[in-house]
């Protein structure tokens, strides 16, 4: 085949959607112990440009160690994990891995941000230091970020005057303004009052139908439910199940996973209507950040 004849064959499967995006995120057989305690025991991950992927599955079983191997904080014994076609488990130096960092966002339970800086500073400190963008860049997407997370009337306030859900509102924008190839969620509600967790909840989703590729690991079900795409419910280092998230809510295939819902949903959970925005709909809504 030819270049041209090549490129319209792409452009036809692409066109017609038999041609499957790669995964931005791949993860195959991984497999990480911390001594003996073999933690993950061969996990299968793929994450597409444009979804949100989330990991549910009961305390210990792995899932924050998923999310640590996809920045390369942690290094797997086995298996591979590509980001964008590089291997993350190949990476050597430490230049290498500051650069998969600038290109995933992580943002974690405790919000980490520089308690000395104003709000804004605390979103033009990494991408002026470290990328090297202009000043007035900069602060001009920080200001853009700061009113997409509803914060724009704060960046002059500093975190300690500002709640948990409005700290970690300024997190999410922090991450963002490296403008990451996707973000990594790690239970980002979780210690924080119950009243704040939805504003939270609420950036998060927005992302999600922005198109900003969102891996998500959360206690919250009903979220998951609602935003996902996939689902991966994990249960001592394995992926029992995965699958869009009305067949993972919905009709769960294992029995593990069923018990695990039913416990997190507590009971009658199954006896409420289907969410007003099913995720399908939000596909056609997306674009890249
Ligand atoms: N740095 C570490 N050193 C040793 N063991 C660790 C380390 N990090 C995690 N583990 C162990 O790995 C297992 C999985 O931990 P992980 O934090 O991935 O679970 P999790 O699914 O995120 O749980 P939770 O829902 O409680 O956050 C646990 O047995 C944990 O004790
Ligand atoms: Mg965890």
């Amino acid at each position: 085949m030819n270049a041209t004849d090549s490129f319209l064959s792409r452009l036809a499967t692409t066109e017609t959607g038999t041609a499957a995006a790669p995964a931005l995120v791949d993860l195959q057989d991984v497999h990480l112990s911390f001594g003996d305690n073999h933690v993950l025991q061969g996990i299968d991950v793929q994450v597409r440009r444009g979804e949100a992927v989330t990991i549910i599955g009961p305390s210990g079983s792995g899932k924050s160690t998923i999310l640590r191997c996809i920045t390369g904080l942690l290094r797997p014994q086995r298996g591979s994990i590509a980001v964008a076609g590089t291997r993350v488990d190949q990476l050597r130096t430490e230049a290498e891995l500051i650069a998969l960092r600038k290109r995933v966002g992580f943002v974690f339970q405790q919000y980490n941000l520089f308690p000395h800086l104003s709000v804004l500073e605390n979103l033009v400190i990494a991408p002026t230091r470290v990328v090297g963008r202009d000043r007035a860049t900069a602060e001009r997407e920080a200001r853009a970020l700061l009113q997409k997370v509803r914060l724009d009337h704060k960046e002059n306030a500093y975190p300690g005057e500002l709640s948990g859900g409005q700290q970690q509102r300024v997190a999410i924008a922090r991450a963002l303004a490296m403008r990451p190839e996707l973000i990594l969620f790690d239970e980002v509600t979780s210690a924080l009052d119950p009243e704040t967790v939805g504003e939270v909840l609420t950036v998060i989703r927005d992302l999600v139908r922005d198109g900003m590729t969102c891996v998500l690991v959360t206690h919250e079900m009903r979220f998951a439910e609602e935003v996902s795409d996939q689902v991966y419910f994990t249960e001592a280092g394995r992926i029992v199940e995965h699958g869009p998230a009305a067949q993972i809510f919905g009709n769960p295939r294992s029995e593990r996973t069923r018990e695990f819902l039913q416990r997190a949903l507590g009971d009658g959970a199954r006896a409420r209507p289907a969410p007003a925005h099913p995720p399908l709909a939000f596909n056609s809504l997306r674009f890249a950040l």
